[in-house]
């Protein structure tokens, strides 16, 4: 069976540990879209593995293969790879033939557009991946798939095809100089970047390991045969619901679908296949937001850097905190930082109407909520329960972005709860949770309807308590 795994807010959710946890029973884990953009980390047997495109599932020794719906940088996977060696790790990776490959010119042209949105006030906040101009070209019909890194003669037609019209629509259309454009990735300065046999030179090389290291596979019949075979599949979503871009809040979202049905279409199974399994959404007790866009339930703002003192950190346990306050110790408690770019994550209260969203959009069969322990010790929590729009109640979120903005939120207050040993607390189950926690827990099943699989109370595969396992 398939037991897929959705982020259900704005990523960074901890699905990672979900994956951790419930993989522990799968053979293969296998991501369906997105690229080097999502950031998971796994902390396993007091190691810390940070990974942002080998599927998280990998690090204990699963199968991981990467879909045909994902964009695939091959430096990137290269140096995980090598990074997991060096940990010890001898991970098993495969990587889908039909896959879109993140070339140079697609990170100079992500951060150069970004530069460009920035002027007209369209900044999306991107990772600077190269994700969104990978979609594209997969979309226009010139991306370069994993596939084409095999074969040198089809490789330099698609590159002699592609470059030189990139190469206009950065010179002519943007009007920039490449050669004064101060930007490097993985190896190739700007100008290099759009140097058809330097690219070629260097991706023919990824290629030629990929195959060397028996890699690329047809992803639905791989996936397809384990099924056959008795073994059990982790379909793993990277971002979130809000950041789809169809069911997201767009243009503030990524250029693929984190929602349940890309499942199916970027992992090459069936949807009948993925829809006799469980489908898992992954909830944050709070939320928080990388990049631009609307947040309703957005506490202070997430200016400033690492470390909150002693007295800010009693103002916000305190009776009466302001929401900088708040915002900065949950930020500071739940180490809200981006994996991928470092930057100070903005922090808001849980928001049901998102959740009621998510739940309907993917299907959750059951959920997981992560991060309780970050919220104990304050006094009050709340969860925006719904939206006041136009002098009217809603209770999900409109469809465009600009309405969602005018939402106002009506917070429910719930009693907070203490701290805890959370590692006892996990030990002893669901029954040994504080009880304003379980208070709060049940309320948020009960409003999206959705059973609660598990509770995440800190980043040790341990510190898990899992009320149901959707592979048991
Ligand atoms: P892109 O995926 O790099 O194109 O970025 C598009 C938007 O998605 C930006 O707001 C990013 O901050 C956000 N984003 C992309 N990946 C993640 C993630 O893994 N976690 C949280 N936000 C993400």
């Amino acid at each position: 069976m398939t037991v897929t795994i959705v982020g259900a807010q704005l990523g960074d959710e901890g699905k990672g540990g979900i994956v951790d946890v419930f993989g522990e029973s799968a053979d293969v884990v296998a991501r369906y879209q997105g690229g080097d953009n999502a950031g998971h980390t796994v902390v396993h047997g007091g190691e810390t593995y940070k990974l942002s495109l080998v599927p998280s599932g990998a690090v204990r020794g699963k199968v991981g293969v990467l879909g045909n719906g994902c964009v695939v940088n091959p430096a990137t996977l290269f140096d995980e790879l090598d990074d997991l060696h060096e940990q010890g790790l001898d991970p098993d990776v495969r990587v889908a033939e039909r896959a879109h490959v993140i070339m140079p010119y697609h990170r100079i042209l992500d951060n150069l557009e970004e530069d460009v949105r920035s002027d007209d006030d369209l900044k999306v906040g991107t990772t600077g991946r190269g994700i969104g101009p990978t979609y594209e070209d997969k979309a226009g019909r010139r991306g370069v798939r994993v596939g084409d890194l095999l074969d040198a003669e089809v490789l330099r037609d698609r590159l002699e095809y592609v470059i030189p019209q990139k190469r206009r629509l950065i010179e002519e259309v943007y009007e920039i100089d490449l050669d004064a454009v101060d930007l490097a990735f993985d190896g190739f300065t700007a100008a290099e970047a759009f140097d058809t046999d330097a690219v070629l030179e260097q991706y023919r090389a990824y290629g030629e390991r990929l195959d060397e290291e028996g890699m690329t596979v047809v992803a639905g019949e791989f996936l397809a045969d384990s099924i056959d075979d008795g073994e059990q599949v982790m379909l793993e979503g990277a971002q979130g619901t809000l950041l789809d871009i169809d069911h997201g809040n767009f243009p503030y979202v990524t250029s693929s679908n984190p929602t349940a049905g890309y499942a199916a279409t970027g992992s090459g199974l069936g949807v009948t296949t993925v829809g006799d399994g469980e489908v898992v959404g992954v909830v944050k007790g709070y939320l928080s937001r990388v990049g631009t866009g609307p947040m309703p339930t957005e506490l202070g703002p997430s200016e400033g850097g690492h470390g909150v003192d002693a007295g800010e950190q009693s103002a916000a346990t305190g009776s009466d905190p302001t929401p900088e306050d708040l915002a900065s110790y949950i930020r500071e408690e739940g180490g809200e930082y981006g994996t991928v770019t470092g930057r100070p994550r903005r922090v808001g209260w849980l928001d049901l109407p998102m959740l009621r969203h998510a739940a309907r959009a993917s299907g959750f069969t059951g959920f997981a909520v992560n991060h309780v322990d970050v919220l104990a010790g304050l006094e009050t929590v709340k969860v925006g329960d719904s939206y006041e729009l136009d002098g009217e109640k809603i209770e999900t979120i409109p469809s465009t972005t600009e309405r969602w903005a005018d939402c106002e939120p009506t917070f429910r207050s719930f009693d907070g709860w203490p701290e805890a040993d959370w590692s006892a607390v996990a030990a002893e189950g669901y029954e040994a949770l504080p009880e304003n926690a379980r208070t709060y827990l049940e309320y948020v099943a009960e409003q999206i309807d959705t059973p609660l699989y598990a509770v995440g109370l800190g980043p040790e595969r341990e510190q898990t308590v899992v009320l149901e396992h959707p592979f048991e």
